[in-house]
């Protein structure tokens, strides 16, 4: 399977091409070269983005390999190890330094960097979707995060799961660029944009927890990557008034909400995980009983997995 992989990291893809960067509207050439690439031989369905492991927190080299080249190629892949049910918080955050992941946010509600995802009643975590057994429509992770911290990667490891429920549906971002590109350029433009995109300051009890924070959806990394902020809440989100603006969100709105074969979906089980470069996801709604509390851990990092 993993032979049938090819790919390129853009930084490879423009070094080995000497072509500038795919993501330069005015660069035809490169784009069209590096979508070829890109979409040859992709993964069609989420059976082809896990890798069996044994253990996560030491990887074999042969383990490393396969998650590393779906990674290139998608953004991302799921292993599945043989950790079970173990709480162990350190084994996603060792996962992560064998992928050059080590710059944790240490957002509100983390420990150390290590989110627990899970249904928490009464406290201030509560009042956030992510701590209820709601849905979670589609996002990228720290979209409300100030632009110099931007979340690049993503991983997720799922100690238990639901009794029912807790999908998530999985979108290489790039694949979302291709689809709005090939649909109309201008899109693209709307969405490059530095005021595109707008979560008003997040305001507690009359005291500010988090500033206004305006920037683009899609952005060029110093690394020459392509960066996605974007969240599919109506509420708390301003979105620029104008028409290729509220084309452009409607049209990557129908893309997430399609039948599309680039919509992964998978209910992570105990010892599976998610490692990525913060593509877009969702999550179902769960159910949950005595003997099936949902608990993922959740770690975010500032920077992307590293190339091979
Ligand atoms: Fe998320």
């Amino acid at each position: 399977m993993m032979s049938a992989l090819s790919g390129h990291t853009v930084a490879q893809f423009i070094e080995h091409y000497q072509m500038g960067s795919p993501f330069d509207l005015d660069n035809e050439k490169a784009y069209q070269a590096w979508r070829e690439n890109k979409l040859e031989n992709y993964p069609e369905n989420v059976e082809e983005l896990i890798v069996e492991i044994n253990n996560p927190a030491a990887l074999t080299s042969a383990e490393y390999n396969a998650i590393q080249a779906l990674v290139v190629k998608t953004n991302m892949a799921v292993y599945a190890g043989n950790t079970w049910r173990d709480p162990d918080k350190t084994i996603p955050a060792k996962l992560g330094k064998q992928f050059g992941l080590s710059e944790l946010d240490d957002n509100m509600g983390a420990d150390e960097g290590v989110t627990s995802l899970k249904v928490v009643t009464g406290r201030w975590r509560s009042g956030y979707i992510p701590y209820t057994d709601k849905p979670i429509h589609w996002h990228t992770d720290g979209y409300y995060n100030p632009l110099d911290l931007q979340i690049r990667a993503l991983l997720l490891h799922c100690v238990s799961p639901a009794a029912k429920g807790g999908e998530n549906a999985l979108m290489d971002h790039e694949i979302a660029y291709i689809h709005l590109r090939d649909t109309n350029p201008d899109y693209i433009k709307a969405l490059m944009a530095s005021d595109v995109m707008t979560i008003p300051a997040n305001r507690k009890d009359g005291k500010e927890i988090r500033p206004d924070c305006t920037g683009p959806v899609f952005s060029i990394m110093p690394d020459n990557n392509l960066h996605m902020r974007y969240t599919a809440r109506t509420r708390s989100i301003e979105w620029k008034d104008d028409p290729a603006t509220q084309a452009a969100v409607k049209i990557l709105s129908e893309f997430l909400n399609s039948e599309s074969p680039y919509i992964y979906r998978a209910t992570l089980q105990s010892g599976q995980g998610l490692v990525s470069n913060n593509v877009l996801h969702d999550r179902s709604g769960f159910d949950e009983d005595e003997g099936h509390k949902r608990l993922l851990y959740r770690l975010r990092y500032y920077q992307r997995i590293a190339d091979a």
